[in-house]
């Protein structure tokens, strides 16, 4: 199969992607937060084509990306008035909202669950081709399963070229970790995934928000999860990554002491000198935790190479959507850190 490249600023895109929607084929979309692997959401065979593309474990449900929050009511039920107001406050934007699903949407997209998990994604022309394909898109990140998100059009090329009919090029996405994930199903709101929108505004709006254990631990995979998408393996280059926490002076210090050829260091831009003779990766500022979060995931896969040995990571504190970047990379690292200042 050709995959078509479709540029966003191109008018005929919307219609185009829509067209290959609405017959059932695969079209990655830019959002905000990375580029989705997008398919009528409506559709089993459509949705199973998405899975089968990404190597995706069947449980693993989807998001389903729709074009405002009228349209919540057509796939959910039982909608809680804090829905509204999340939708009100950060749609469109980067957060997904968890809500009991109506018989419409299909086991295959909700991976056999009661619940469907919705977003309104902030791109004008996703949402375009959203509304002009008169669906809702399903859309997980467009990374094979496993490997870092997709957060430009060429991400996307290099893990689906040949086997999706259209790539539309949005550019680099601006957020660059995906969207918050917070379920409404139950007595009290619970963080499913950090993400785009910080804690501290969902409980500006919220008033309480419960972080379940998957966010904050490695979870064992027979366990039972709220977001079954947590347990697995995620973000992980092919060598393993370990995060070295404590001050700039004495992680360097530690580094040093345990480099040996063939190994990495993901750092901050300010921290580029301590590491000349090391062949150190910047992701961003640390001054800027923006720019960490957008330069994440291309930096993970660039250090997805067999050739590393071990990479060495630096990570920010804090909270909003330092938040975030914490938990992919403890996910990359798959929650090993040393504390450089305990190790001297
Ligand atoms: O920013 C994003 O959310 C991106 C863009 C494309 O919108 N999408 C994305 O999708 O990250 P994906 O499939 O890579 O991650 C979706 C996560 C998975 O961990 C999945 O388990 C969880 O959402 N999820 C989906 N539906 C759910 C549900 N009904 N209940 C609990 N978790 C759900
Ligand atoms: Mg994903």
């Amino acid at each position: 199969m050709h995959t078509l490249l479709l540029s966003a600023s191109d008018p005929i895109t919307p219609p185009t992607a829509a067209n290959l929607i609405m017959n059932g084929q695969l079209v990655a979309i830019p959002t905000e937060t990375v580029y989705g692997l997008g398919a009528n959401g409506l559709d089993e065979e459509a949705v199973a084509r998405i899975f089968e593309a990404k190597g995706r474990p069947q449980d693993n449900p989807l998001i389903l990306h729709i074009s405002g929050p009228e349209q919540m009511e057509l796939f959910c039920h039982h909608i809680p008035q804090k829905a509204y107001d999340l939708a009100e406050k950060f749609w469109p934007g980067p957060l997904t909202i968890v809500l009991p699903a109506r018989d419409i949407v299909p086991k295959r997209t909700t991976g056999g669950l009661s619940t469907v998990a919705v977003r309104c994604p902030d791109n004008a022309v996703t949402r375009e081709i959203i509304r002009l394909s008169g669906v809702p898109i399903a859309a997980p990140s467009a990374n094979i399963s496993g490997k870092p998100s997709t957060t430009t059009a060429e991400h996307v090329l290099h893990d689906h070229d040949g086997k999706i009919a259209a790539v539309v090029d949005g550019g680099p996405c601006r957020v660059g970790v995906e969207s918050t994930i917070v379920d409404l199903t139950e007595k009290r709101p619970r963080l499913l995934r950090p993400g785009g929108i910080g804690p501290e505004e969902l409980i500006a709006v919220l008033g309480d928000l419960v972080v379940d254990k998957a966010v904050t631990a490695q979870i064992d995979k027979d366990e039972v999860v709220k977001a079954p998408g947590m347990k697995y393996r995620h973000y992980a280059p092919s060598e393993p990554v370990v995060i070295v926490s404590g001050s700039r002076e004495a992680a360097a210090r530690y580094i040093h002491a345990h480099f040996e050829p063939g190994d990495r260091v993901l750092c901050f831009e300010e921290e580029l000198p301590l590491y000349a003779g090391c062949d150190p990766l910047s992701y961003g500022q640390e001054a800027d935790v923006n720019t960490l979060s957008a330069g994440l995931f291309a930096a993970l896969r660039e250090l997805d190479d067999p050739k590393i040995h071990q990479v060495y990571a630096r990570c920010p504190v804090g909270g909003g959507v330092a938040y975030a970047v914490q938990n992919r990379l403890k996910k990359a690292a798959a929650f090993h850190i040393v504390d450089a200042e305990a190790e001297l």
